[in-house]
């Protein structure tokens, strides 16, 4: 079966208000012609600048992280419902920067992506192994229980807002992609575990980006994979000049 390309910026901490504004506004001019599903992730403080640049063009709007709870006395944290406010769609969940930097586990995790669900955003699913984990042959584990963990109790009903990311954490950041063949050995064994978790159909129809250190020129050699359904890119999504190309992959 064939699967849609989702191609998604994630920002990160990067970028002021007039710097977000001029790279939305090329990008829409750019991916105007894209025949892929796109997205782009600001920091919270930039969504209201990045909203109106992208309603109702073919790019949607994500957002980095949200509490685990609806509203109340969570001193720094930012609530689904003001995310709804502000027009976001998706929600990066799981992010291994949340994971490791800021200590959030499979449970917290699961918390959240059941209540974005719960109120309708689309989400994407981080998942990926540090490099130790790799060096011990634990990748696949890793990626198993990430998975599980953080679908746990979703129905699959709500599974087709839920995508998810593979990004070795070893790749982020640090231009060492994963080789292609050992990326999509990974995107297949996820896809294996959706299967025995709600059927060989929802893993069929599951969309499973890469992460870490997406490229211009890597791209296209990791789109042509079997279960590369696109890329979760940070780096090079903070330029029209390297995003486009990736999002245009031919
Ligand atoms: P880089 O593309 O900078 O490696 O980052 C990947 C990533 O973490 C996207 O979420």
């Amino acid at each position: 079966m064939s699967r849609p390309y989702y191609i998604a910026g994630n920002w990160k901490m990067h970028k002021t208000r007039s710097e977000a504004a001029e790279l939305t506004e090329t990008l829409v001019k750019e991916l105007k012609d894209g025949k892929h599903k796109y997205l782009v992730a600001p920091s919270f403080t930039l969504l209201e600048t990045v909203a109106p640049i992208i309603r109702g063009t073919n790019i949607l709007l994500g957002a980095q992280n949200c509490a685990p709870e609806e509203q109340g006395a969570h001193t720094g944290e930012v609530s689904v419902l003001q995310l709804k406010d502000l027009g976001v769609q998706t929600i990066i969940l799981g992010h291994s920067e949340r994971r490791h930097n800021y200590k959030e586990d499979d449970a917290l995790i699961n918390k959240k992506v059941k209540l974005a669900l719960q109120h309708g955003f689309e989400v994407i699913l981080c998942v990926g192994e540090l490099l130790e984990e790799r060096e011990a042959g634990k990748a696949e584990a890793v990626c198993e229980t990430q998975t599980v963990k953080g679908l746990e109790g979703v129905d699959v009903v709500n599974l087709n807002r839920v995508v998810i990311a593979y990004e070795p954490v070893w790749a982020i950041g640090t231009g060492k992609t994963a080789t292609p063949e050992d990326a999509d050995a990974i995107h297949a064994y996820v896809r294996k575990v959706i299967a025995k978790l709600y059927g060989d159909p929802a893993a069929e129809k599951m969309i499973i980006q890469y992460g870490g250190s997406v490229k211009p020129d890597n791209a296209a050699q990791l789109m042509a994979k079997e279960n590369i359904d696109g890329a979760l890119v940070g780096g090079a999504a903070l330029k029209a000049d390297t995003f486009a190309p990736i999002a245009k992959f031919a």
